[in-house]
């Protein structure tokens, strides 16, 4: 099984292009998606958000906006929040991944925002970034709610820039031009992927 790493800056089109893999009948893991999941229905990771993010809490619903709000008041908080969903999403990343390794899935791919930064990039075999020009991504970025100079700027800083991370990918698709040209370019690389000689594990 080949397990491709799919990255990207924020506002790249990680999860745009992730759903061209999922429409090329591809199972894939989207770590954000599985975030959202949790912050939805993980007990277990709401006892751990109830002392250090209180006031994110209506009840027993955590109300995103404001966690958001919260973590984005200082370095060490972001860290905090992330330090504690992290090893979550990390261990269904790897129950997703066995589960299509047992059902001998030829070819699976995982949207992992920082996956170069946080080591999941050794999971897998190879890696994409999807990559836009700068002024492309801010426009984007600046379009979604929730989202001001001041949090881009702070997101921005703590993840590897986007030329570190095309020098370090397999694989670049570019998400600056049309959809259509993009799906192409998906369709292109996983047809590519399937065609590799079959190796052991
Ligand atoms: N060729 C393209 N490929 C991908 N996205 C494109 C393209 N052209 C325009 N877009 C638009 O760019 C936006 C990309 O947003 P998307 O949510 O996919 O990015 P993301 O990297 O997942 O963001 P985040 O970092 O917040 O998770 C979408 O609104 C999408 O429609
Ligand atoms: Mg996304």
């Amino acid at each position: 099984m080949y397990i491709l790493g799919l990255t990207g800056s924020i506002a790249m089109g990680k999860s745009t292009v992730l759903g061209m893999f999922r429409d090329c009948g591809l199972p894939v893991f989207d770590a954000d998606e599985e975030v959202r999941t949790l912050l939805r229905e993980s007990a277990h990771l709401k006892r751990l958000l109830q002392g250090p993010f209180a006031k994110a809490f209506d009840g027993k619903e955590i109300n995103r906006a404001r966690l958001a709000d919260l973590a984005f008041e200082n370095e060490k908080k972001l860290r905090q929040l992330e330090n504690t969903i992290h090893p979550i999403v990390m261990k269904h990343m790897h129950r997703f991944i066995e589960h299509h390794r047992k059902k001998k899935a030829p070819l699976i791919v995982l949207d992992i925002p920082l996956l170069f930064e946080t080591g999941a990039a050794d999971v897998c075999n190879g890696t994409v970034v999807v990559s836009a020009p700068e002024e492309m991504q801010k426009k984007r970025a600046l379009q979604r709610p929730n989202i001001t100079g001041e949090r881009l700027a702070m997101i921005l800083g703590r993840q590897l820039p986007d030329q570190e991370k095309r020098s370090r990918a397999d694989f670049i698709l570019s998400t600056g031009t049309s959809l259509e040209q993009t799906k192409r370019a998906v369709e292109a690389l996983v047809k590519h992927l399937k065609k590799r000689p079959k190796r052991s594990g």
